[in-house]
């Protein structure tokens, strides 16, 4: 069947998610386990948003509002940009996957750093496009390589801001001198999935940034912050004359009437945002000590995930967190063997997790 199939896809490695709760639960037989292997805000949605969720059930037997209307709104107030600069996603992956299905031509190159988030090799060979991986540079982005990368194929620079998986994020002084240099007919994309969780008052201030630079789009997500990963919800922020573009090849009823519901609920919930940023940062703090604690060092974060080196293959710690009920991502996938990935959880999933892996460490 193989020789049936396009022959860009061939090459897709298949994405492989953190393992959910559920199917550890029917592996391992396991009872009490704790998922901190995908940056989901593990306070969950606030009060808010679940009511609104409740409030919207009896209605699921008709189609979602294709335009997102009332979300579009409320999301453009906030972010003082006009509705029609808005695209709506089922996740911001759903847009990652539009944005070169309406741009990108075959063995045309597509930019972006390495180790970063797996999608963008995926979405570039789904189309048929060359990936282009430019390693990084003290764990952050090298705008400067990727600029010396830019060549006539170029067509789209993906920029992961904060970068997943290392916490790592460029700022608004290095994207403008980037921008500058970075011709207008090259799509570049902020995929500010982490956005939230910057504590760095130096982020760029990307929605600034477009009104200058008519080439950019924006990424966003409810997944993280929100609290709203299951229900797959994103956008993506940019000059009308794209959005019109994008919205071509997205196809009708992608976001279903419950995640918008949800999202327009959760914008509103302002405490719940600030509850989540506070109990990231003392989680970080926590975590950041212990694990010097544990002689391990860590990738100092911009996000709600930490990327901690442990000096010796990761697999099996792994494996053995995943014993006790404790799910994180090991790295391999992203060649980082001796690395693991574990998002800042509440107090309680912390010291779990801390305590855990220093028994377990006794042993490797
Ligand atoms: C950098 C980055 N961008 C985008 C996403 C996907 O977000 P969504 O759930 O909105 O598709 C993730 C999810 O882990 C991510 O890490």
């Amino acid at each position: 069947m193989k020789r049936l199939a396009r022959k860009s896809i061939l090459e897709i490695k298949t994405y492989k998610p953190g393992k959910p709760i559920e199917e550890v639960k029917r592996e391992l037989g396991l009872r009490k386990i704790i998922k901190l292997a995908s940056n989901e805000n593990t306070l969950g949605p606030s009060p808010r948003t679940i009511k609104a969720l409740r409030d919207y059930l009896p209605k699921i037997y008709l189609y979602p509002e294709d335009s997102c209307f009332y979300l579009k709104g409320e999301l453009a107030k906030r972010l003082k940009v006009r509705m029609e600069n808005l695209i709506m996603g089922n996740g911001s992956d759903e847009i990652m996957e539009l944005i070169p299905k309406t741009f990108l031509n075959p063995g045309e190159e597509v930019i972006y750093g390495h180790p970063s988030f797996l999608i963008y090799e995926i979405v570039v060979r789904i189309m048929g496009g060359r990936p282009v991986p430019i390693p990084l540079k003290d764990y952050t982005y090298d705008l400067k390589g990727m600029l010396k990368a830019i060549t006539r194929k170029t067509k789209i620079i993906f920029i992961c801001n904060p970068n997943n998986p290392t916490g790592t994020m460029v700022s608004e002084e290095e994207i403008r001198a980037f921008l500058k240099r970075v011709p207008g007919r090259i799509i570049v994309i902020l995929d500010e999935a982490y956005k939230d969780y910057v504590e760095r008052k130096d982020f760029p201030d990307s929605i600034r940034l477009l009104k200058k630079n008519k080439n950019i789009i924006i990424l966003r997500t409810f997944a993280k912050i929100y609290g709203l990963a299951g229900l797959r919800i994103g956008y993506g922020i940019a000059r009308t004359e794209v959005i019109n573009l994008l919205s071509k090849v997205r196809l009708p009823f992608n976001v279903n009437s419950l995640a918008q519901a949800a999202a327009l609920a959760s914008l509103k919930d302002k405490e719940q945002v600030k509850r989540t940023r506070r109990m990231n940062a003392l989680g970080k703090r926590f975590l950041y000590e212990a694990i010097r604690g544990l002689g391990l060092e860590y990738i100092p974060t911009q996000t709600n995930f930490i990327l901690i080196n442990l000096k010796r293959g990761s697999r099996r710690i792994c494996q053995a967190l995943l014993k006790e009920g404790i799910i994180v991502r090991e790295m391999s996938a992203w060649g980082l063997n001796n690395y693991m990935r574990v998002t800042i959880g509440r107090e309680e999933e912390n010291r779990r997790f801390i305590q855990t892996l220093k028994k377990i460490l006794r042993d490797f």
